[in-house]
């Protein structure tokens, strides 16, 4: 398989998008490192579905919002495997830890938004490079249209982590553009089997109906093994010279104008 004896850690690849990750990446032949917070049940599942693929893994814990834990799962994840080739950075901490209004939203919230997105990235990748050779693969898991917009005003604590991230991405990939190794950010639009299913059904269908109707012009949400396969394809070789982008994963969605209503747009 393309990607043979690679190793990868996912964070978040218990569930939702890292899943998909995880599992598009173990198709490939690559060895996967399931992180997962506190849900270690569905990260065994994860675990059990690579493992039909083929490929094998670990499963690791750690609180990304905090920096110790981050270089302690490093730690053991150099015991597991000694090596690294593929680092994904996708967790996010569950919305009523940081979803609130910008004139309500406290400064606890608005930390963990913050120290779970730039500067778990910044620790994770100080502590992902010494693992990795040269021609390695750095991926941060973002939502540009929360960075780039302002309407949906409870995402003001992570959409402005995600701004600072896709930062972090461009000034990193310069800092290791020497050794060959890429880093990119890539976009996902709404996903299905993501944290869209804990919202009210009500809000999932509102959200469902409005990109069927045309808001992505694929006529669908994405899936996590959407976004799964597009990271692989980031880790081939032939990818190599694509570095510091954001790279929107989302059917064409990013591509609509905001001020047309989509029935107008797409005939
Ligand atoms: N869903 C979408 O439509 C969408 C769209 C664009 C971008 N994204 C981005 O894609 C990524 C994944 O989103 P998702 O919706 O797939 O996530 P999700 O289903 O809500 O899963 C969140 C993951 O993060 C882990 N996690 C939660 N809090 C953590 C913490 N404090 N420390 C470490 N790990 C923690 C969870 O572990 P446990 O299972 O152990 O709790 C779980 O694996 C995020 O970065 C998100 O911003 C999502």
């Amino acid at each position: 398989m393309a990607l043979d004896g690679r190793h990868a850690l996912v964070t978040g690849s218990s569930r939702g998008i890292g899943r998909g990750i995880a599992l598009a990446l173990a198709e490939s032949g690559v060895k996967v490192a399931i992180h997962y917070f506190q849900n270690e049940a569905a990260a065994k599942e994860t675990l059990a579905q690579v493992r039909k693929r083929g490929s094998d893994g670990v499963l690791i814990q750690a609180d990304v919002t905090r920096p110790e834990q981050i270089t302690e799962m490093f730690r053991k994840l150099k015991r597991e495997f000694g090596t690294l080739d593929i680092f994904v950075s996708n967790a996010r901490p569950e919305a009523p830890t940081f979803y609130a209004p910008p004139l309500d939203i406290t400064l606890e919230q608005w930390d963990t938004a913050f120290d779970s997105q730039a500067k778990a990235f910044l620790v994770a990748v100080w502590e992902a490079l010494p693992l990795m050779s040269d021609g390695g693969r750095i991926f941060a898991i973002t939502y540009a249209e929360g960075s780039r917009t302002g309407g949906l005003q409870p995402w003001v604590g992570m959409g402005s982590a995600k701004a600072a991230l896709e930062s972090l991405v461009r000034y990193i990939a310069v800092a290791v553009a020497k050794r060959g190794i890429t880093v990119n950010a890539i976009s996902p639009g709404w996903t299905e089997d993501s944290v869209l299913n804990t919202l009210p059904d009500q809000v999932q269908q509102l959200i469902r109906n409005w990109h069927e109707r045309g808001w992505t012009p694929m006529g669908r949400l994405g899936t996590p093994t959407d976004v799964g396969d597009v990271v692989t394809l980031f880790c081939s070789e032939k990818a190599r010279w694509i570095t510091g982008q954001v790279i929107y994963a989302d059917g064409g969605a990013s591509l609509m104008n905001p001020e047309v209503p989509p029935e107008i747009q797409i005939e």
